[in-house]
């Protein structure tokens, strides 16, 4: 099953991905209202799969509502707009699904019924075409990939993180299919945990080798010669810079320092070459998913914590961006941003 699915009944179904993995919870979304909080509650997570649960916030208003006109119903989904993105600041993906949606719905000729229509159509059109992405990327990222290799991963850019196979899990799974003897360690990816809960779940159901390590081991290992490459996703990818769940930055340095080539899998999607890294907004979470572990206090009552939940990677430590047209080397990137201007 895809990780989204729109039903023709107005309601959309996901996996609970906080309960993962002990539990595996379907939940039905019947309003924006409850994609929102899904999205906030990181019910629903990853870039790709927060951008097409956005779309699908946008067609539940527009399935349910009950305007009679063109221009209420356009009023109604620019308040769900503006509602989905208050949720979550860093993934641009959410910004570009709305603005996506909102473009097809501003442009769609005819009443209320047209508009309702065009809207739910694109957004089942954007859950399609991730899922055709993510193999383009998995088919253009496995030639980077040689028998044998040894893939350190951070956090989960897998089908968990899309509508289905993933990006950076897109890589891993495509150079499997093509009987590479791969295997992956997984950082545990604290504090939320995405590494152990999410990556080792879908790897092993999928019967990809993969182990297990805490967040600071990956320096020992990478010394050790244990790790050949490093596949990550990304939630942004700027002018300077490539921003992704905290510690992928760390990953990055030692990585650079081991001379382990360093890939970002993403689809175009995920760019943003109009900015910066100085310009995006790194999301600071709850406090308490860095005092508690699943419910657990283990830190002291009223001790100070910072929790960003993302870091910015600059692009000289990055090897190269596999995305749906191919392979972008960091040298092709940055004459790519420079010809594109500021
Ligand atoms: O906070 P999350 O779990 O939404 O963060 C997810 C990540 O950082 C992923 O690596 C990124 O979104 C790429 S997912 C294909």
């Amino acid at each position: 099953m895809r990780t989204i699915e729109w039903r023709d009944d107005g309601t959309v179904i996901t996996i609970d991905q906080t309960r993962l993995p002990n539990e595996e919870v379907m939940i039905e979304l019947r309003s924006c209202r409850e994609v929102a909080s899904a999205i906030k509650d990181m019910k629903m997570r990853g870039a790709p799969l927060i951008g097409v649960a956005a779309a699908y916030g946008l067609a539940l208003t527009a399935y349910h509502s009950e305007a009679r006109d063109r221009e209420k119903l356009l009023e109604e989904l620019e308040e769900s707009a503006r509602l989905l993105r208050m949720t979550r600041p860093t993934a641009v993906n959410l910004f570009w699904a709305i603005d996506r949606v909102m473009k097809r719905a501003y442009w769609t000729a005819g009443g209320c019924e047209a508009v309702r229509k065009a809207v739910i159509e694109e957004a089942k059109r954007m859950a399609d075409e991730d899922v055709e992405v993510n193999r383009r990327i998995g088919m253009h990222g496995s030639k980077l990939i040689d028998d044998g290799d040894r893939i350190l991963t951070h956090c989960n850019a897998g089908s968990l993180a899309t509508v289905d196979y993933g990006t950076a899990l897109a890589v891993v799974r495509a150079a499997w299919e093509e009987g590479k003897r791969i295997s992956v360690f997984a950082d545990e990816t604290r504090p939320k945990l995405q590494g152990a809960r999410l990556t080792t779940y879908e790897l092993m159901r999928d019967g990809i080798p993969v182990t297990l390590i805490t967040d600071n081991m990956a320096g020992y290992l990478m010394s050790r010669g244990m790790i050949d490459k490093v596949v990550v996703g990304a939630d942004r990818i700027v002018r300077d810079a490539v921003i992704n769940k905290i510690g992928t930055y760390t990953v990055a340095v030692l990585a650079y320092t081991h001379g382990i080539p360093f890939y970002v899998a993403a689809p175009k999607s995920t760019f943003d070459l109009k900015r910066t890294s100085e310009e995006v907004t790194i999301e600071e979470r709850d406090p308490r998913e860095v005092t508690h572990i699943m419910s657990q206090r283990i830190a002291p009552e009223g001790v100070r914590v910072l929790n960003p939940a993302f870091d910015i990677t600059p692009i000289d430590y990055v090897t190269a961006i596999i995305c749906e047209e191919g392979v972008i080397t960091r040298d092709q990137f940055k004459r790519l941003t420079e010809r594109s201007g500021s």
